[in-house]
């Protein structure tokens, strides 16, 4: 098969939950341009679910939207067998839905823990698990892909519930990954930073301050990520460029987990691309007075 050829999804249906708005409808467009069919679930954005079907099948492919509330548990594996009976079959499904409160912990009430948990991470379980069944019972070699964060690996304040959430996502992953591999089936998680959507929307926050500070932090061209950025890792995960790749993931977050505490900034001749200040970096740069950490630390110049 021609390298080309191993991301080709003609033939292929896929199942996006949260498929209507962000990063679920760039994954659903993404995978039907790769050539497969799309069922996407959304909550209540009819016209914007309507507006991705209408989209889809414009690209000559089948496409459904099935309107449910995730965070109704027992309704999902009525869910998983509607899709099942109405596209023919699933090969790929994307538990993408999600949503957060930006809540301090002292103050998350146990309705919105159960929210986020369920919506975030029990969706995803027990889709999954009709949806696998299916799989198996028609020797489908299927694919998995969560969508995690990187909250799921380093937490931040105001999410204790989301990145709990998010670790959660991480550890079933892996957990399916083992369980449903002798199944061919595979399942890994794509694990943005901050991507350019509507979740978050509503939280309580100075956003110049928090935007300001997150784009000194984000190495990669100090910038927030585009959905678009997101849609690669699933069209590798869903096609058969990753039938080798299960139990892992693909972190999007512009560098930011890769480092401990920002450290260029406060280096001499470093161009904050924010403030402008102080001038330009050079590589070559050598500091001619090398200052140790200890004497800074003991308030030393
Ligand atoms: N954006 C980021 O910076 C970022 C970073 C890391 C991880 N993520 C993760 O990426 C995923 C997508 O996030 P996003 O930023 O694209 O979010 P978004 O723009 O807010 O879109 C959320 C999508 O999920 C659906 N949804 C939310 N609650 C639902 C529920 N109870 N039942 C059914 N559908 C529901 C929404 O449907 P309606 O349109 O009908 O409301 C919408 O399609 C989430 O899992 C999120 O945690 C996002």
């Amino acid at each position: 098969m021609a390298a080309k050829e191993r991301f080709d999804l003609t033939g292929k249906t896929a199942l996006v939950t949260g498929g209507s708005r962000g990063i679920g409808r760039a994954i659903a467009l993404a995978l039907a341009e790769h050539g497969a069919n799309v069922a996407i679930v959304y909550h209540s954005a009819t016209e914007a679910a309507e507006e991705v079907v209408a989209k889809i099948k414009k690209l000559g492919r089948k496409a459904w939207a099935f309107k449910q509330d995730l965070g109704q548990i027992e309704a999902l594996h009525g869910l998983a067998d509607t899709a099942w009976k109405t596209c023919g079959k699933i090969d790929v499904l994307v538990n993408n839905a999600g949503m957060a409160y930006l809540q301090r912990f002292n103050e998350i009430g146990l309705e919105h823990f159960r929210r986020v948990l369920a919506v975030n991470l029990e969706a995803p379980f027990f889709l999954t698990q009709r949806i696998a069944e299916h799989m198996i019972a028609h020797g489908i070699k299927g694919r998995v892909i969560n969508l995690s964060s990187k909250n799921g690996l380093v937490a931040e304040a105001g999410l204790a519930h989301y990145n709990a959430s998010k670790g959660g996502i991480e550890l079933l992953t892996q957990s399916l990954a083992i369980e449903l591999g002798e199944h061919g089936i595979t399942v890994n998680t794509i694990a943005p930073g901050i991507i350019i959507t509507e979740i978050g929307g509503d939280f309580e926050i100075d956003i110049e301050g928090f935007c300001k500070y997150y784009y000194e932090h984000i190495p990669l061209e100090h910038r927030f990520g585009e959905v678009e950025e997101c849609v690669g890792a699933a069209v590798y995960f869903a096609s058969t460029a990753g039938s080798y790749t299960t139990g892992t993931r693909i972190l999007m977050d512009g560098g930011v987990l890769s480092e401990q505490v920002p450290r260029m900034q406060y280096m001499k001749r470093y161009t904050n691309t924010i403030t402008g200040k102080p001038g330009p970096m050079k590589t070559s740069y050598k500091p001619k007075k090398k200052q140790k950490l200890a004497d800074v630390a003991k308030g030393k110049k």
